[in-house]
């Protein structure tokens, strides 16, 4: 088969680590007789330099027309970088935020798995983590205080700042059910984090996820505040198996459940909406500090090929061949400079992806 893939390099060590997931593809196809074709478009600090704006509407609608989207990562430093200071539609973070938008990609998928190879890397005591630690965050994404209406203005003579987080019934049923769903071919748990104790908007997201459960009698439902939730991560991490929750916080919580993973160069994520299209990504940032270095661990964005094959491509025996070469490569003590551990070899960027690919 044929697989029309948008290429979005993106910004930092973005390049760096869709070369490499790109390179794990081929070999796939090689292998088991697929062709990858892609189309490469510019996003976020690339594309403001290319063309002014962080998306294009062109680079939108070639995105929207393929089968999936491989995404590396958007922004510069935060803080210092020439991106920053400028109106909120024109940072480069605004066209990964348009292109989710735009391609109604709602439900965004984050497994945190801690392989046996990088218990090492993990920095809980072996008798938290137990038996391990295999979870998934279901983040909603594309509603909350990131898409709310911001603004800034002085008041009195004192600058003030405003976020509004707005969630409506539909978009947390349809978020709510595909945790549910999700749940159902794993432990069957489903942990609800909220902020329902404060929120307007946890409070409906409680009642909305209760009633989305009676649908899935065999799911067990929890809910967690999410501060508490915060800490239950690091305590007593082996009791997650679904976290549904919100944009914010699954920004937030994904974050630190990476960590647990070893680096957050191991998260990888799907964001999808109805159908079997999804862009494709790791779950951290741009990495400004190591780009271009040949530093980046590529793992998280070639564990996000491999769920391309998986969700938008139905290609399960193709995706458990990446997954099982990232083992395979863990197992013959190869890692990165933010998995290095005692008596392993240390490698770069380049050399991981060659590594996975030469194991497929
Ligand atoms: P970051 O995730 O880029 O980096 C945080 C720390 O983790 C840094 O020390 C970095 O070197 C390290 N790191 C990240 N990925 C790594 C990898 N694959 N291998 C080894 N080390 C890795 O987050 P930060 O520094 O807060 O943000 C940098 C830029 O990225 C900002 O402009 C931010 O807005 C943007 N960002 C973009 C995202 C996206 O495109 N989806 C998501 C998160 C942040
Ligand atoms: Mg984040």
């Amino acid at each position: 088969m044929n697989y029309n893939v948008t290429a979005i390099p993106g910004d930092g060590i973005g390049p760096e680590i869709v070369r490499e997931a790109r390179k794990v593809l081929d070999q796939v196809g090689r292998v088991y007789g697929h062709s990858f074709h892609y189309t490469e478009v510019l996003m976020g600090g690339c594309s403001i330099d290319a063309h002014g704006v962080p998306l294009t509407d062109e680079a939108l609608e070639t995105a929207r027309n393929s089968d999936a989207v491989l995404l590396g990562a958007v922004g510069g430093n935060v803080g210092n970088s020439k991106w920053y200071d400028v109106a909120p539609n024109l940072r480069p973070e605004a066209g990964l935020l348009a292109m989710r938008k735009g391609l109604g990609l709602f439900a965004n998928i984050r497994p945190a798995y801690l392989y046996a190879e990088l218990a090492s890397a993990c920095p809980l005591k072996d008798e938290i983590i137990g038996d391990g630690f295999d979870m998934v965050i279901m983040r909603e994404l594309t509603g909350g205080i990131y898409f709310g209406d911001r603004w800034t203005k002085e008041v009195d003579g004192v600058m003030q700042a405003t976020d509004i987080l707005t969630y409506n019934e539909n978009e947390i049923r349809r978020i709510a059910i595909k945790g549910f769903e999700i749940a159902m071919k794993r432990r069957k748990k489903v942990i609800s984090v909220d902020k329902a104790n404060v929120l307007d908007s946890s409070r409906l997201w409680r009642k909305v996820v209760e009633e989305v459960a009676k649908d899935y009698p065999e799911v067990e439902l929890t809910h967690m505040l999410v501060d508490n939730c915060a800490m239950q991560l690091v305590m007593n991490p082996g009791q997650f198996d679904v976290i549904l929750t919100e944009n914010m916080f699954g920004d937030i919580l994904s974050d630190e459940a990476s960590m647990i993973t070893g680096s957050i160069g191991m998260l990888s994520s799907a964001s999808l909406n109805e159908s079997k299209f999804g862009l494709y990504e790791p779950s951290h940032g741009s990495a400004p500090d190591i780009a271009g270095l040949d530093l980046a661990n590529p793992i998280a964005t070639i564990l996000s090929a491999a769920m391309m094959l998986r969700y938008s491509f139905d290609l399960d025996k193709e995706a458990d061949a990446v997954e099982q070469a990232v083992r395979q490569v863990l197992k013959d003590g190869y890692r990165t400079g933010d998995i290095m551990s005692d008596g392993c070899e240390k490698v770069g960027t380049t050399r991981m992806g060659d590594l996975v690919a030469e194991r497929i």
